[in-house]
């Protein structure tokens, strides 16, 4: 181990259980506020982190009923082009945040439909989109396919690259004087009084923190299965995605959103390389399947299959690209869709998880409100973006202490007053 993986002496202000883009992004904020931090992850950015394709899509990941998830998802987007912003300046490298909007397609009347429920959605929460004629939506991108029913424009939902961004905090808090990525899994939690004190590792060092945040997706549900008082319902939930190349020419130069026969895929190009074995190619992520599966990294011949047929309905250059990966991997998803953020019932332990489909785009913003709640500072309604009192509500909803038994709760469990 070199320094900047060494576990450092003594106590420290915080640990951080994973070190994904949520678990990262934490710690890098929390470095900015002064604290000292130690991540623990044996391989970061391996999780869902690697397989995500970096849409920040608070409009076309809309779900029917779930407003507190789109308003949380506006006021992450939102935080993003600071958050993008900070990290180049504070690292000199790129992250691939890409401002140009999203094309949402229809392949058949079904499915336009649909598109048009959507959209009516997007009006009743002042979202930002559009229905365009197909023939509107191939002139913006000619190489949209021949076979499509509707057409809408979403401004507002841009990309960046997960990857380029995970690197950018990995440089960022590895090279901070006060911050150490130590490659080790973080086996059990350590308590002492009532309190997490710290967390244990696989070498059985012990790393003690004054607080401690666990960031690790899905797995944090089994590392908090022996800490009483905190119920951590997150669950594996598979998600595919593929990675090809192609020549610019035959690159989008929008973000694909697509239902074709109900089935939702997307294409997120990005700029072409400038080094590499790919130099002068672009990067395509298709994506995604959902799988109520667990985490075996096993891809699918039928997940591939679906994604590249529903891909090609919306961009037949697909068929000229090179595959050069399949990247399965499993999101963290609770029951309700909404993360779990901050301070939880057991003193010192806080949350970072959950955040299923949208990991990429809540970082920021989960970083900023689990830092508030490490420090004791409220996060403040002049940071909750352009509408506060809604994004404060959605953050309520993310309370981590919402699954926990609650010494509030009147009902017996046969529904009589107790
Ligand atoms: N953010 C899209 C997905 O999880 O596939």
């Amino acid at each position: 181990m070199d320094s900047a993986t060494t576990p450092p002496e003594g106590v420290r202000d915080l640990v951080v259980v994973g070190a994904g883009i949520i678990g990262l992004a934490v710690a890098w904020r929390a470095l900015e506020a002064g604290l000292t931090v130690t991540v623990l992850d044996p391989d970061p950015g391996d999780g869902s982190t690697h397989a995500a394709a970096g849409m920040l899509a608070p409009a076309t990941e809309a779900e029917f009923t779930e407003h507190a998830a789109l308003r949380l998802h506006l006021a992450g987007a939102e935080r993003w082009l600071t958050f993008a912003a900070d990290l180049e300046a504070a690292t000199g490298t790129g992250v691939g945040l890409r401002e140009s909007g999203t094309l949402t397609l229809a392949y058949d009347e079904t499915d336009a439909a649909l598109l048009r429920r959507v959209l009516a959605l997007h009006v009743t929460h002042q979202v930002d989109s559009t229905e365009v004629a197909v023939a509107d939506a191939r002139r913006r991108e000619p190489l949209l396919g021949p076979r499509l029913a509707a057409a809408a424009w979403v401004a507002g939902d841009h990309a960046v690259d997960p990857r380029a961004a995970h690197g950018a905090l990995l440089r960022a808090v590895a090279g901070h004087p006060d911050g150490v990525v130590v490659p080790r899994t973080a086996v059990h939690l350590e308590q002492r009084d009532g309190r997490v004190v710290g967390a244990v590792d696989d070498a059985e060092h012990r790393h003690r923190a004054g607080a401690t945040v666990v960031a690790a997706g899905w797995a944090s549900a089994p590392l908090l299965a022996g800490v009483p008082g905190v119920t951590v319902p997150v669950r594996p939930v598979k998600g595919q995605t593929l990675r090809l190349q192609a020549d610019p020419s035959l690159t989008p130069g929008y973000v694909l959103r697509g239902l074709v026969q109900g089935r939702p895929v997307y294409v997120v190009p990005r700029a072409p390389a400038t080094d590499g074995p790919w130099a002068g190619h672009c990067e395509l992520v298709i994506g995604a399947t959902t799988e109520e599966n667990p985490d075996d990294r096993r891809a699918s011949a039928g997940g591939v299959y679906a994604l590249l047929r529903d891909a090609r309905v919306l961009i037949p250059a697909v068929d000229e690209a090179a595959l050069v990966e399949v990247t399965p991997r499993a999101r963290p998803a609770t029951p309700d869709n909404l993360p779990l953020l901050g301070p939880t019932h057991v003193p010192g332990l806080h949350l970072a998880t959950g955040h299923h489909r949208n990991g990429i785009l809540l970082a920021p913003l989960t970083a900023d409100v689990v830092v508030a709640g490490v420090t004791g500072s409220w996060f403040g309604v002049d940071d909750a973006g352009t509408d506060p009192g809604a994004t404060l509500a959605a953050l309520r909803a993310t309370d981590p202490r919402r699954f926990s038994p609650s010494a509030h709760d009147p009902r017996t469990p046969d529904g009589a007053p107790g």
